[in-house]
């Protein structure tokens, strides 16, 4: 396999990826499977979904192909998401490979559960950050929320912990993603809140989204970022807003008083920050989504499969790019595609 570079992308062709409103598109996340181990209320039903079919799953070095005419393209931060990453085996070589290509800021989301025996490996691989899901410290609950029942729900919660706990330990840049729930974790966002007193994380709540194939959501037990925000500043005092570093990240994040760490909020449904959005999504099975809340995808795992030079494959991400919107309405179309399958 050819191994592509910049300079074949062609005189005519423009060597980065702009969007509506003067974006420039730098950021792609690639899921690398459609798996996981967790069946996370607000993303799937407990039954868990249908399976991608193997063949139609990108192979490593498909993956690395589009990545690296990312690369060629201006793109430099790249995050992998699943369902849930680290069940892809290999992980570790496709991450150094993706820095090969050059990707300087690697990430990766994940549940953490698989996470301690393979957080040194992955720093030594490249990555540099990782979002871990914690959507409770008490275990019971996490055990409620994660869709496993009884012990091995309980055990999830431990290794989720141990996961956090060495992602520290190995220096990573830690963030922590909870979705508030009421009646289900309400309970749990002050002591998740409370990580960001003891450790320099982020610790961020997302509002829950009507989004895939959770049966959970309904307006009752929907909480706006308002709504923690208000709750969080009783229990911490004041928050002071952070100084924004990257105006396309979707977290507003506010500082308590003398703490290492941040909390943020991150507002899909009652926020508006398309307009700031600067990244592109590639689904496990080769599809482009231009936008997680617009059903709009585009195909490149058959023109890759087909033979498509790199020139190709870069007309299909700036066409790609022309795709974002300026804004949503919730209430979009998203495709059908549950959460696990769009990668978060
Ligand atoms: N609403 C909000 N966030 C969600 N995630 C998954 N499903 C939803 C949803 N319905 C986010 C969670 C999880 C990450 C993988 O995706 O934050 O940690
Ligand atoms: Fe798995 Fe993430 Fe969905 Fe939870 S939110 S079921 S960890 S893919």
């Amino acid at each position: 396999m050819t191994k592509s570079n910049p300079r074949m992308l062609g005189e005519h062709m423009t060597r980065e990826l702009t969007a509506s409103g003067g974006r420039r598109l730098t950021y792609l996340r690639m899921s690398v499977t459609d798996l996981c181990n967790l069946r996370c209320g607000y993303c799937m039903p407990p039954e868990g979904v249908p399976k991608l079919r193997h063949h139609d799953i990108l192979t490593f070095e498909e993956m690395a192909r589009l990545a690296a005419v990312a690369a060629g393209l201006g793109m430099t931060k790249l995050r992998l998401t699943g369902g849930e990453p680290l069940v892809r085996r290999g992980l570790s070589g496709f991450i150094r490979r993706l820095g090969e290509e050059g990707f300087t800021d690697l990430r990766l989301t994940t549940n953490g559960l698989l996470l301690a025996p393979m957080a040194a490996e992955l720093k030594a691989a490249g990555l540099r950050g990782l979002n871990i899901s914690l959507d409770a410290l008490e275990p019971a609950i996490y055990a409620q929320l994660c869709g496993l029942p009884g012990p091995e729900g309980l055990r999830a919660a431990r290794q989720a912990w141990e996961g956090f706990q060495a992602a520290l330990a190995c220096g990573f840049d830690v963030k922590i993603n909870c979705v508030p729930i009421r009646g289900v974790n309400d309970g749990q966002l002050l002591p998740l809140a409370r990580l960001a007193l003891e450790y320099p994380i982020d610790v961020r709540f997302i509002e829950h989204m009507p989004i895939g194939d959770g049966r959970l959501w309904n307006a009752d037990r929907f909480m706006s970022a308002a709504e923690v925000y208000t709750m969080l500043a009783d229990g911490l005092g004041t928050l002071t807003p952070a100084k924004v570093v990257d105006p396309s990240a979707p977290a507003r994040l506010y500082r308590p008083a003398g703490a290492p760490g941040a909390v943020g909020f991150i507002s899909p449904l009652s926020g508006h920050f398309c307009g700031d959005c600067n990244r592109l999504r590639l689904t496990a099975d080769g599809k482009m989504k231009p936008c997680l809340l617009t059903g709009q995808e585009l195909d490149l795992r058959a023109p890759l499969r087909a033979g498509a030079d790199d020139q190709t494959l870069a007309a299909l991400f700036s066409q790609a790019a022309c795709l974002k919107p300026l804004s949503h309405l919730a209430a979009d179309d998203h495709g059908g595609r549950q959460m696990n399958r769009i990668g978060g």
